[in-house]
């Protein structure tokens, strides 16, 4: 689409000083959904084969990256607040060299470079192959773009650079061709691409073999997955990945209640390394709301991919995402939203205000529902699914489920968590541990639950 030329703005003070890349210390930030987070990775493996070296920590970095979310209004916010901090990082450093990367990159594009007087590059999903060389011509002083969207990149030679050893993210595809009328991801990610199956199915062998326990595949929509030259669905790419790790934790997300095929759901019944969890985003319970969101699908068809999930695991994990307040939501459309809550009982689910976003259809149609309402509203669901939460986890108690160990806990190192087949967070004593190491999956006893939460006991 538009690429627009390497801007050559030059900073008198910087010009000219030599770049070495093994010297140079990059700090990437990551927002936004799990597909930024891997290509955050991917950005980190493009950056160490041309020799930098990667930092966690912001303050000895000489270029920080932004990896941005474009989703809601909010993730953008978070964005110009994070750019305000930096500020006081440039004034201890000013060769510092400041990135912005993602989504957000790439919906404003040039607009964003010198913002704050601090980006110096602007970087959008498809063109991180130009990481290296726009930081290197920005440790000279040039501010630079690169934001063209791509029909074929899928980074499938990138090593992603991992720096957590158990659970590992693998796109499976990138881009999004659904059009949901509010959604900014196919014009800030572009057409949908798959890679093709028998590189996905090696990156989850050598992940294995470099000791990670569980992967996630990943994609906006991964029921419309396609390895085109060999005509391999999403079932053909689980049963495929389920049988090369027989031993790995195997989970997906983002399923679309259209595209999601029984063959899937029979795939996922059929294999016991496939995690028993799903998200399956409703957005909204009225079909005349789900017809303005151009979700193509209704609630009948959504409830009847319930049905047979359910059928085929009954034990099956369910999160969802909704919006509330979507242009024209009437009360009755609201009530129809709380009903399907109700009526399909999930175990957790993504809650949101609608936002408008220019250029999307929606953005057309107004933002008609007040904030004051579509807050009211929001709360009802809040409140409605945490109590359903709350019960169903609290009928886990005293039942054995299999945790996979992640480490100790960020707010208290006594106390270890990991997660349950079915995707829940469980905390445990370290004390109890006795020879199981971080990784492996260690059997427990629930004993208390919250709505989000389970405490648990070694067995
Ligand atoms: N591809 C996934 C999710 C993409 S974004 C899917 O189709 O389900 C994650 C969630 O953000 C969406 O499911 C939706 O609930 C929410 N979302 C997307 N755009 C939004 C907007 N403009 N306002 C509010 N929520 C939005
Ligand atoms: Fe956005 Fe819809 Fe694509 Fe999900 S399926 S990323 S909501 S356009
Ligand atoms: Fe955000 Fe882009 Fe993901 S808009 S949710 S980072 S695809």
């Amino acid at each position: 689409m538009i690429d627009l030329p390497i801007l050559t703005e030059i900073k008198p003070e910087t010009k000219g000083k030599k770049v070495l890349s093994q010297t140079t210390k990059v700090y990437i930030e990551t927002y936004g959904c799990q597909m930024n987070t891997n290509d955050s990775e991917i950005v980190g493996g493009v950056l160490q084969s041309e020799g930098f070296q990667s930092t966690q920590k912001p303050e000895e970095a000489d270029v920080i990256l932004l990896n941005t979310c474009a989703i809601r209004e909010n993730a953008e916010k978070k964005i110009y607040d994070r750019l305000n901090h930096l500020k006081y990082y440039k004034k201890r450093n000013s060769h510092l060299v400041v990135g912005l990367l993602g989504c957000m990159a790439e919906r404003l594009r040039a607009q964003l470079l010198g913002e704050k007087n601090l980006v110096d590059i602007v970087v959008g999903p498809d063109e991180y192959r130009k990481v290296p060389q726009l930081i290197e011509s920005a440790l000279q002083g040039n501010r630079g773009i690169a934001i063209k969207l791509s029909k074929v990149e899928t980074y499938d030679d990138i090593v992603p650079l991992r720096t957590e050893g158990i659970s590992a993210w693998i796109s499976i595809m990138r881009g999004c061709d659904k059009f949901c009328t509010y959604c900014v991801v196919p014009f800030t990610r572009g057409r949908e691409r798959s890679r093709p199956m028998s590189s996905i199915v090696e990156e989850a062998k050598n992940l294995y073999d470099s000791g990670f326990k569980e992967i996630t595949l990943l994609g906006q929509n991964v029921d419309s997955y396609l390895d085109t030259e060999h005509n391999h669905n999403f079932a053909d790419l689980l049963r495929a990945t389920a049988i090369a790790v027989p031993l790995m934790r195997i989970r997906y997300t983002t399923s679309h209640p259209q595209d999601m095929s029984d063959q899937v759901i029979e795939t996922m019944a059929e294999f016991d390394n496939i995690c028993k969890y799903i998200h399956l985003p409703f957005q909204a319970g009225s079909n005349r709301v789900l017809e303005l969101m151009n979700r193509t699908y209704s609630i009948e068809r959504y409830l009847n991919r319930i049905a047979k999930i359910r059928e085929l695991m009954p034990n099956c994990a369910l999160t969802t995402d909704i919006i509330s307040g979507f242009p024209t939501e009437t009360e009755e459309d609201h009530l129809e939203t709380m009903r399907i809550v109700e009526q399909v009982r999930f175990d957790g689910a993504f809650m949101f205000k609608y936002s408008p976003r220019e250029n999307t259809k929606a953005w057309k149609m107004g933002d008609d529902v007040s904030d004051e309402v579509k807050t009211r509203r929001l709360n009802e669901i809040i409140t409605l699914q945490y109590e359903i939460a709350r019960q169903i986890n609290e009928t886990t108690v005293g039942t054995i489920e299999h945790v996979l160990i992640e480490g100790p806990s960020k707010r208290n190192t006594e106390v270890w968590v990991g997660r349950t087949d079915s995707n829940k967070i469980t905390f445990f004593n370290h004390e109890d541990i006795r020879g199981y190491v971080i990784g492996d999956i260690v059997p427990v006893r629930i004993l208390r639950t919250t709505s989000t939460t389970l405490n648990a006991e070694l067995v």
